[in-house]
């Protein structure tokens, strides 16, 4: 497995936090420690903080994304924020999939593939996130649910749409708990999912996909996740809100 073949990516997942004037902080404080980074940067904000993001990272390596976005390209929605909107902003990302989407929101592995479907069709890149909860890890199925996950999100999406996507693994159990994978949970599962896209795509689209971890990653763990042959980044929600914790994360993907 060669890791060159394929980017490292470290977003953040801010998840509903930081008004305009915290997020301008944040921002403000991390442009300058990130800027060297030798991998892809991404922060993905509320909506109510993507024109600040987008104006405060305009010409840095920072690149924006949000955390979500609805299937339908118009129409009556309510509350919600389609694709092309985020894409006329200038935008770059989404988030879909997240667990705490599926878990509070009724998101299912059909509406997170019309999603996908919707957030590449408006031209952005997406992070779909999967993921196991504690039960079904205990049960020994985190890989079959995992696979099918992925494979339920991907489905109708062309090669050439895939090298648009950026697959999140994120344990149920190890989000916002403290709780991280080992090294070694991380790695097998990013694997099985590199694995299932191989098979989808071929060898070439396997070896070149970023898969990152994502569950309580921080400062103190990061380097032993990311050193994994697997592990091509990660999507950091706490540590995300505190640019040194962050910029740490960065600096031990670009080694
Ligand atoms: P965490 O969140 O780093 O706070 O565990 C990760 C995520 O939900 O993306």
């Amino acid at each position: 497995m060669n890791k060159t073949l394929r980017q490292a990516v470290i977003a953040g997942n801010w998840k509903m936090n930081k008004t305009r004037p915290e997020a301008k902080a944040l921002i403000t404080d991390l442009i300058p420690l990130v800027k060297d980074a030798d991998c892809g940067v991404v922060i993905c904000v509320p909506y109510t903080n993507l024109e600040t993001a987008l104006e405060l990272t305009a010409g840095t390596n920072i690149k924006v994304g949000a955390e979500n976005c609805h299937w339908a390209k118009s129409g009556a929605f309510t509350g919600e924020i389609s694709a092309d909107m985020l894409a006329e902003m200038g935008v770059e990302y989404v988030v879909i999939g997240h667990s705490e989407r599926r878990q509070y929101f009724g998101e299912t592995d059909v509406t997170v593939n019309q999603r996908v479907r919707a957030a590449l069709d408006a031209g952005l890149k997406v992070i779909l996130c999967v993921g196991e909860l504690l039960e079904q890890r205990e049960q020994g199925i985190t890989e079959e649910i995992v696979s099918m996950q992925t494979k339920i999100a991907l489905g109708g999406v062309s090669a050439e749409e895939l090298k648009r996507i950026i697959i999140a693994y994120e344990p149920v159990w190890a989000i916002g708990t403290g709780k991280t994978a080992t090294a070694e949970q991380a790695n097998e599962v990013n694997h099985c999912i590199r694995e299932t896209v191989s098979k989808l795509y071929g060898q070439a689209a396997g070896d070149a996909m970023t898969i990152q971890y994502g569950g309580s990653m921080n400062a103190a763990n990061a380097e032993e996740l990311l050193a994994q042959p697997d592990v091509d980044g990660g999507l950091i929600g706490g540590a995300s809100l505190k640019a040194p914790d962050f910029a740490t994360i960065v600096k031990a993907a670009s080694k």
